[in-house]
């Protein structure tokens, strides 16, 4: 039990500092009587308490968070100036959060979803948050198609059901899907707890050194504890007897000392490279060949602290991929850029305006943290005092850094809106590959995962998910077309090892 448990020196009070003698009894006219309305302390306690959830994330919802250490363990300073990166052994005080995707902030943990991996670096430049899933891919590759996903993957409007019919209907649809729908259908789909897991930023950053020269970058952090996966049938176990089993074996192992590392990687593009790459390189829904582009190892981190109250730090955080510092920079991946808005601005409605000042927020590494914002609501840090809030001024106060200018980078073309699927209709060789890859066990259970969870959706919907299949590799499409109808005979069974459907 916490020391702070076993505290009674500390007297209760009102919000307002004021002593409360009785916790337990209305203020009532006579023993039998009514209460009063001069209970001002009762008045107080029902007014928090209704005031007290604050919405949840619109998705990734359920999570579980924990701070640690990032330590560089290879010299990477010839790509990056970031100071993160600046030395060997450097170490940076970090925070990470995993979560689900499409449950609610009640939802169990081991469900068949991508599991978000969010992480930031306090660094002394400011904040960098990469904030990755579990998969180096996506469903989509424009931001337009995003609010639609998630409609898709959550509730049905009328039947406030899960809808595999909306699901499968919207995902066969964008037939760039198909990669993403293959990792999380495969025997990766449901990670055993947060630990087991690798990390991507899956989208292609750029990092800037000190000679001015643009990368195109990939970050990939491996997990050090090995990757540990449950079934279809082991998850439906668990979550019938714990529905949090990811917070419970993060949380535990943190408590045990067992802190869990991974290791980082980068896989590095020279700028001149993009231009004629045989893969869109700013495509989302695809990874690049790491026989073309290895990966190169830059550090490893730890999560070695638990958060003292979830809601503090984990409920408050809040994640952008607009927090980067010098030398790490974003890519004409049109995803990013929509992701550059969307999570401030979901962090000012969902957290409040000056959501920076909560201190897990809080650039807390950084030397330097001198905004001309001002007010707003809840603004408790003296509000920058009374240095002038206007530029220019005359004062020199809080200048312009020059020195921090990236490099230009060259753009073409007229501004349209282009169909992407004019430029590139190459969906599905990097699924193939991928399914071509799996072992024969691991196909069977891509084949069988799918099946149970294509379950439900219209005849139209399965045979154009079978057709993708089937483009992506012909013994795809046959291996799902068997698990479906063995499913629909009641012969699939739990096991998913069942060597007849490879
Ligand atoms: C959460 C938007 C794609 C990873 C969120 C949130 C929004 C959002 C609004 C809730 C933020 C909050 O309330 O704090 C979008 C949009 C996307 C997109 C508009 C595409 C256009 C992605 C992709 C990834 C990703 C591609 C991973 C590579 C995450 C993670 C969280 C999150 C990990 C949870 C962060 C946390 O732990 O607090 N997203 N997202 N999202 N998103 Fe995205």
């Amino acid at each position: 039990m916490p020391e702070q448990y076993h505290d009674n020196t500390r007297p209760l009070t009102t919000a307002a500092g004021a002593p409360v003698p009785d916790n337990e009894n209305a203020v009532t006219a006579g023993p039998r009587g009514p209460m009063l309305l001069q209970d001002v302390w009762f008045l107080e306690k029902l007014a928090h308490f209704s005031r007290e959830v604050i919405p949840e994330r619109r998705m990734h919802a359920k999570g579980s968070g924990a701070f640690g250490t990032f330590t560089v363990t290879r010299d990477i300073t010839r790509y990056s100036r970031a100071a993160l990166f600046s030395e060997v052994g450097k170490q940076t005080e970090m925070f990470a959060r995993f979560s689900t995707v499409a449950g609610e902030r009640g939802a169990a943990d081991a469900e068949r979803d991508i599991r978000g991996f969010a992480l930031r670096f306090y660094t002394e430049e400011g904040n960098w948050d990469v904030v990755g899933n579990n998969t180096p891919v996506f469903f989509h590759r424009d931001p337009h198609h995003f609010p639609a996903l998630n409609r898709a993957v959550k509730r049905d409007p009328r039947t406030n059901l899960r809808s595999p019919e909306n699901n499968w209907d919207f995902w066969t649809n964008l037939p760039e899907a198909l990669h993403q729908v293959t990792i999380v259908m495969s025997d990766r789909g449901i990670p055993d707890g947060y630990r087991h897991m690798h990390g991507f930023g899956s989208h292609t950053y750029s990092f800037i050194n000190a000679e001015d020269e643009r990368f195109w970058v990939k970050f990939h952090f491996r997990t050090q504890q090995g990757i540990k996966n449950l079934t279809d049938a082991e998850a439906a176990k668990l979550v019938a007897g714990d529905r949090e089993s990811a917070q419970r074996d993060l949380f535990d192992a943190i408590e045990r000392d067992e802190f869990p590392k991974w290791t980082f990687f980068i896989q590095v593009m020279p700028e001149a490279d993009a231009k004629d790459y045989r893969f869109h390189p700013f495509d989302l829904t695809k990874v690049w060949s790491k026989k073309d582009y290895p990966l190169i190892e830059v550090g490893e981190f730890e999560l070695n602290r638990n958060p003292e109250n979830y809601f503090a730090d984990v409920e408050q955080a809040a994640f952008t991929p607009s927090n980067m510092v010098p030398g790490v920079g974003p890519s004409p991946d049109r995803m990013l850029q929509g992701r550059l808005f969307s999570y401030g601005d979901a962090a000012r409605y969902r957290v409040g305006v000056n959501h920076h000042q909560i201190p897990v927020n809080y650039p807390r590494g950084a030397t330097n943290v001198n905004t001309y914002h001002r007010d707003g609501q809840m603004r408790v840090d003296g509000n920058q005092g009374g240095v002038p809030g206007y530029t220019p001024n005359s004062y020199d106060r809080f200048s312009d850094q020059p020195a921090y200018h990236e490099p230009a980078l060259a753009l073409e073309g007229a501004a349209d809106r282009y169909e992407y699927r004019e430029d590139d209709v190459n969906y599905f060789e990097q699924p193939g590959d991928l399914f071509r890859q799996m072992s024969p066990e691991q196909q069977s259970a891509l084949f069988a995962n799918t099946a149970r969870a294509i379950d439900g959706a219209s005849e139209a919907t399965i045979e154009r998910h079978l057709n993708h299949c089937a483009q992506a590799d012909p013994a795809y499409g046959q291996g799902v077309r068997r698990a479906i109808e063995a499913h629909k005979a009641g012969a699939l069974g739990d096991d998913d090892r069942i060597s007849e459907l490879v």
